[in-house]
């Protein structure tokens, strides 16, 4: 599970929820013996759908979870792993917590920053990269690092980093 976030920021509206994936919500939910227990998944499938949480598809969801939309405007924006606007194809989270900044993760987002032009927090003007810090993401003995997609990259330096944003391009 992705460490919490610091601030609530709110979806942009806009856009729901196709009929194919309230039908997967549904299902999910069906799984569980409490409706409350599918939020997660069914949060999952709306990003799948969307690449981001939408406000009309945390409202669609409270309404199939019986929960306010106000609880779920909460735990989306609790979560990293939850996007509540539009991200860049490649979204960049480097921890900033205690032992990768030990480690100089402060010099890694200024570094990344540079690189991309952009500001912690923005999306490059082409959609590749989105630039996030966070939390600790738990792989503390191989500060710094930072999550893209699924993945862990430990032990970052200015040089492995730019490798592996030039991968990515
Ligand atoms: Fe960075 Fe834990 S402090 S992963």
């Amino acid at each position: 599970m992705s460490a919490p976030k610091v601030g609530i920021r709110l979806a942009p509206a806009g856009k729901g929820l196709s009929d194919e994936t309230l039908r997967r919500i549904d299902e999910a939910i069906a799984r569980y013996p409490v409706k409350q227990s599918a939020l997660l998944p069914a949060l999952w499938l709306a990003q799948q759908e969307q690449g981001y949480c939408s406000t009309e598809a945390q409202e669609q969801i409270a309404a199939r979870i019986g929960v306010s939309p106000a609880f779920v405007a909460g735990v989306v924006s609790f979560y990293t792993m939850y996007h509540t606007a539009p991200v860049g194809r490649h979204v960049v989270d480097v921890c900033t917590t205690v032992s990768c900044w030990l480690r100089g993760s402060d010099e890694l987002v200024r570094h990344i920053e540079g690189r991309l032009g952009i500001k912690a927090g923005q999306t490059t003007p082409d959609g590749r990269f989105t630039l996030r810090t966070v939390e600790c993401l738990g792989s503390c003995g191989t500060a710094p690092m930072c999550q893209i997609g699924d993945d862990y990259h430990e032990d970052l330096t200015p040089e492995t980093m730019d490798r592996l944003l030039e991968t990515l391009r």
